[in-house]
């Protein structure tokens, strides 16, 4: 949940102020209660750390030139210790000679707290990653990388870190257990972050740590290791395809408004390459070999949050167009309830960090039954995409705003993917319709550019709904999903309460709040369900109720009191790819109109790599 980032100088002495900064706000949206650095120089070892933003800090470290050798920085999702600036990292043992900056959660942190106190050992903050600096100082006799694997050893639970001592002015530690930390090789420095936009604007060239390996980087030199062994390890440099611009804003307000603009083009690039022409067949690497090693009865679609409702459409696009059967699960509900699947059983994990801890214990448990796993995964080179069997890209590019938009619509593209290969493969479908539907999925991110081409439309209906407190979103069949989501965004952004339901689950209870001037956004695509959806309508509006839809269908519509949203037509399995679009900017308007922090929305992080 936090970003960590920690910087070497090969040589002499640099100003380092700028490169935290700078590193720190690319990955502030991993936790954002409060930020810090560190910088070893000349003079000494300087720290400052703030409860708040890394603007709040950035007003604290003033004008002045901080200069050093090494610097760490970090920016907090907090979970041991309220946000507040003596609970911020970086933290230090209480002799002062070893620096942290920590990633992740130590189980075991009162039991080690109390042997380090009968120790002599003194606290000071309510951390856990103050106890991981004091077991590393404990054991510190001026071997730093063999302090910092004794204590690693000792400690339960996930982290990455990044340590420093004050005696050793070229040395950094980062070391990894369950949570992603990667090297990155600059021209006269080196680099370690949480994730690869933390240091971005000077390199691309990196080195993924993985779990129990631990870098000692040492001026120029850089050697990894097994921690629990001490054994060196050999690892290979890569470079990443992505790169700063696709990191920044470029001229939009908000990273999400600029994510939301990207879809028509990243989703034509997923196409260009997964298919080229309506002739084509869907070409899904590693696919065909996945296929043909295993006979697949069933599909367990997981995620969380978002990509948990992208693995709802895909059941509905898996086994409508491919006629697989499936089943979906929130992640943290299939670790802990364990079905009777087995390896005929395909898991398909969908994440765009790909660290998400609970879809990481989801595929592990059912990797240990024998299910082979399939991630659709964004970010290349993630914990996910390592321990799956194959990896379906959803080269989405860099998704910085909390709230997820274009990896959503990436996912779903990649999902009508699969359920069209595996149409095509095993003639579940006539040629003739799946030519139709490619065409289609083809012609997808035209049909995107026109919606954003009408977004000051949603702008005018969050103006209309700005001051409610409540919103119903309603959908059926592969637009249940959908409504789920549109709810979740608004939820997350603009903390109106909202939520998605199936429309014939309306009358189950939901209703009974409806009243005059409860408004519910109805999804209603052109299919055999929209005379339900016109159904729901009524009942909603004979109780006075407001009603949006969103609908390729408006004729439907026109002789309602409703507020209407057309799209543009499209086959019922791909109208997710647009509905989304919509439900994106209405509650990108909402949220707006109510003064929120859209990127960076209060008490939730990017990234959940904690249970
Ligand atoms: C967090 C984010 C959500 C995201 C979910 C799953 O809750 O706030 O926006 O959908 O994690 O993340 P993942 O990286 O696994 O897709």
């Amino acid at each position: 949940m936090c970003g960590i980032l920690g910087t070497v100088i090969h040589d002499g002495v640099n100003e380092l102020r700028e490169t935290l900064i700078t590193g720190l706000k690319a990955v502030e949206y991993r936790g954002y209660d409060s930020a810090g650095v560190a910088i070893l120089g000349p003079n000494g070892l300087f720290i400052n750390k703030r409860a708040g933003k890394i603007a709040v800090l950035e007003d604290h470290l003033g004008g002045d030139v901080l200069s050093g050798t090494v610097g760490l920085g970090h920016t907090r999702w907090a979970t041991h210790g309220v946000p507040s600036d003596n609970n911020s990292h970086p933290h230090q043992d209480f002799r002062e000679r070893i620096t942290i900056v920590h990633n992740g959660i130590i189980e075991n942190y009162a039991e080690l707290k109390q042997e380090l106190m009968t120790m002599g050992v003194e606290f000071t903050t309510e951390t856990d990653t103050e106890v991981a600096a004091n077991l590393i100082g404990f054991y510190y006799n001026g071997d730093l990388p063999a302090a910092v694997c004794r204590a690693a050893r000792r400690i339960d639970g996930s982290f990455s870190m990044c340590v420093m001592a004050k005696d050793q002015p070229r040395m950094l530690i980062g070391i990894r257990n369950k949570l992603p930390l990667l090297v990155g090789h600059g021209p006269g420095v080196t680099y370690l972050g949480s994730d690869v936009t933390a240091f971005l604007a000077y390199t691309r060239e990196v080195t993924y740590l993985a779990d129990g390996e631990i870098v000692v980087i040492d001026g120029p030199a850089c050697r990894f290791m097994d921690w629990r062994t001490g054994e060196p390890v050999v690892k290979q440099q890569e470079r990443v395809e992505w790169d700063i611009e696709q990191a920044q804003k470029g001229g939009f307000e908000t990273f999400m408004m600029k994510e939301i603009h990207e879809q028509p083009a990243v989703i034509r690039q997923i196409l260009e390459r997964y298919l080229p022409s309506e002739d084509a067949p869907v070409y899904l690497p590693g696919l065909d070999d996945f296929a043909a090693e295993r006979e697949t009865r069933l599909i367990s679609l997981v995620g969380c949050g978002t990509a948990f409702h992208a693995c709802k459409v895909g059941k509905y696009m898996l086994e409508g167009l491919a006629g697989v059967p499936c089943r979906v699960q929130l992640a943290h509900e299939a670790l802990y309830h364990q079905a009777p699947i087995g390896k005929h059983a395909v898991t398909v994990a969908v994440s765009q960090s790909g660290e998400t801890a609970d879809t990481l214990g989801a595929v592990r448990t059912q990797s240990a039954i024998g299910s082979p796993v399939i991630a659709i995964a964004n970010v290349v080179g993630s914990s996910l995409t390592r321990e799956a069997d194959l990896t379906l890209y959803t080269m989405a590019g860099p998704e910085i705003s909390v709230a997820s938009t274009k990896a959503f619509t990436c996912q779903l593209t990649v999902l009508t993917l699969i359920a069209l290969w595996v149409a095509e493969k095993f003639q579940r479908k006539p040629p003739e319709e799946l030519k139709r539907l490619k065409t289609e999925l083809l012609g997808i991110p035209a049909k995107m550019e026109l919606i954003l081409e009408s977004k000051y439309t949603l702008e005018k209906l969050a103006r209309v709904y700005r001051h409610v407190d409540h919103f119903y979103y309603l959908g059926r069949g592969i637009s249940y999903p959908v409504a789920m989501e549109g709810a979740l965004k608004l939820k997350e952004i603009s903390y109106v309460h909202a939520e998605g339901y199936a429309g014939g689950e309306m009358k189950h209870g939901a209703i009974a709040l409806i009243e005059p001037g409860f408004p519910t956004c109805l999804l209603a695509p052109r299919s055999n369900l929209v005379d339900k959806m016109v159904g729901n309508m009524e009942e909603i509006l004979s109780r006075k109720g407001e009603v949006m839809v969103v609908t390729n269908v408006p004729q439907r519509f026109a002789d309602y009191d409703v507020h209407v949203f057309p799209f543009p037509d499209c086959p019922q399995v791909l109208s997710p790819l647009l509905m989304s679009l919509p439900l994106q900017l209405f509650a990108y308007y909402s949220a707006k109109l109510r003064d929120r922090d859209i990127d960076q929305p209060r008490n939730l992080a990017k990234s959940v790599v904690v249970e």
